[in-house]
């Protein structure tokens, strides 16, 4: 598998705190069946400087380094999680932002509560200046919580959905479980990562994503989520949807949490004139 989202880098950010807690992180993912894996640390728009990109690439080597001594076979690819802040476009304009493994894909993330408007913006900004952006946790947003079709159009744009395993999980609540089970049932998402911050909660393993994924999917859906996608990604090439073939792989436990959402969708629905704001009618989830 391929974990395209985790905050493994030590000292970098809110992840691991040192070197050893970022070891203990690889072991995780490795045992659980993990074999390359993008390190994203969390890059808020002023940060992006000269500066705190070369301590991005130094502390990327010694993580290697480290890697390679300890003979822990995981496969590294340097990344980034570009918060999405007013400076932004003007970063991607001279592109400046870092991206995943070299490629045009861009990994990024929003304040919860930003509105469905101002996220469109963002994303048309990125796309505009030659990057795809690839959408983190879309479950955990307010804006996607009350319109699922929001995450529709940004597929339907050609835009990259990577789900979080903790929210599959329950570990944010039941509002993002069922969101993010609504995605998964709609084939609106290209992938699942750990997000991972710590060797001891939100961790790098992925056993008990996969068991849960194959207790309510079918194999060749879980392995476009965990693998295909995920490799095509750090290559830089296209990402697989899902073909109608594997469309209805949904078992029936998963089905009743969707219609959960339908009912709570039906009755949180945004007026009109939001709707307009996100650019499509076409109903996905009601
Ligand atoms: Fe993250």
């Amino acid at each position: 598998m391929v974990d395209v989202h985790c905050h493994i880098l030590p000292g970098f950010d809110d992840g691991a705190a040192t070197l050893k807690d970022a070891l203990a992180m690889a072991k995780i993912a490795v045992s659980s069946g993990v074999t390359d894996l993008v390190v994203t640390p969390h890059f808020p728009g002023e940060a992006v400087s000269l500066q705190r990109l070369g301590k991005l690439v130094d502390r990327y080597k010694l993580l290697q380094q480290a890697l390679h001594k300890e003979k822990i076979p995981l496969q590294l690819h340097l990344g980034a999680e570009i918060l999405c802040l007013p400076e932004t476009p003007l970063l991607a304009a001279r592109k400046a932002l870092p991206t995943i493994a070299d490629t045009s894909y861009i990994l990024t993330e929003f304040h919860f509560d930003v509105s469905a408007e101002y996220m469109n913006d963002m994303l048309h900004s990125l796309s505009s200046a030659g990057y795809t952006p690839v959408i983190a946790h879309p479950e955990r947003y307010e804006a996607v919580q009350r319109t699922p079709r929001l995450a529709a159009y940004w597929f339907q744009r050609g835009y990259v959905l990577q789900l979080n395993k903790g929210s599959l999980l329950g570990y944010f609540g039941k509002r993002v479980q069922s969101t993010a089970i609504g995605l998964l049932e709609g084939g609106l998402v290209h992938m699942i990562a750990t997000d991972a911050h710590s060797p001891e909660r939100r961790t790098t393993n992925m056993r008990h994503l996969r068991s849960w994924l194959q207790n309510r999917c079918s194999e060749a859906y879980i392995s476009l989520l965990l693998e295909e996608n995920p490799a095509r990604l750090i290559k830089g090439r296209k990402m697989v949807s899902v073909p109608e073939s594997i469309e209805k792989i949904i078992s029936a436990p998963i089905k009743f949490q969707f219609v959960a959402l339908f009912l709570h969708c039906t009755h949180l629905a945004p007026p009109l004139g939001e709707l307009a704001k996100i650019g499509t009618s076409e109903p996905i989830f009601d």
